[in-house]
């Protein structure tokens, strides 16, 4: 794995989060910091997105990624505003190279056996696992690394305190992803105090279910 994958795999989680009016990637990126997860994916969902990675990339204490990233022109973005990773939902070779051209970590989704090949043939090693739930959650991972021993998966999508363990108890897994500690609703507040609470919740989870 790149060292920012180590990264991730090292803090166990990534936020996935909205942000929908970058002066709250400040409020974000303390909370985040404070709760002990400095890590953020900020999904392209909104077009906030470019300027809310460019804040939290000038804190310089998170490690920011861009998410739903689905075209070359958005890695071209995310990687302006400082992205050390590129997250897409599905597997797109004209993603894949185009991080490769920044020389930036592509994490693209993958939950079949044929997309895992596809990232294979890209020279992706480590995917997200998206949606996972409803993509056969924890089994269905457990089944795609018999064949794929060499593959690590990020799991998102439907996850949350309840089945977190389920994700992390698997060797396969380097990171899980979600919004849970991050909801958009309590972002777009600038509520420090909420978040930081919610996020050192979370921290706390895994390193119970995996220290
Ligand atoms: C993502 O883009 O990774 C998902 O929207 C996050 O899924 P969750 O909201 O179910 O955690």
């Amino acid at each position: 794995m790149s060292a920012v994958l180590d990264r991730l795999a090292a803090h166990r989680l990534v936020p996935v989060v909205v942000v929908d009016d970058a002066a709250h990637a400040h409020a974000l990126g303390a909370a985040l910091v404070a709760g002990g997860l400095p890590v953020a994916e900020v999904t392209f969902r909104t077009t906030a997105a470019a300027d809310a990675i460019r804040v939290l990339r000038d804190r310089g204490d998170v490690l920011v990624g861009a998410g739903t990233v689905v075209t070359p022109a958005q890695v071209d973005a995310a990687v302006a505003a400082g992205a050390s990773y590129v997250v897409s939902p599905g597997t797109s070779r004209a993603v894949v190279e185009r991080c490769a051209e920044h020389d930036v970590v592509a994490l693209p989704g993958a939950v079949t056996a044929t997309e895992v090949q596809a990232a294979l043939e890209l020279g992706v090693t480590t995917v997200k696992f998206f949606p996972a739930a409803a993509s056969g959650g924890a089994a269905a991972i457990a089944a795609l690394a018999a064949p794929f021993a060499d593959v690590r998966f990020v799991p998102t999508g439907g996850v949350g305190p309840g089945n977190l363990g389920e994700y992390l108890a698997l060797p396969s897994v380097a990171a899980v992803g979600g919004s849970w500690m991050v909801p958009r609703d309590l972002v777009g507040t600038g509520d420090v105090d909420g978040l930081r609470a919610l996020v050192a919740d979370a921290v706390a989870l895994a390193t119970t279910l995996r220290p």
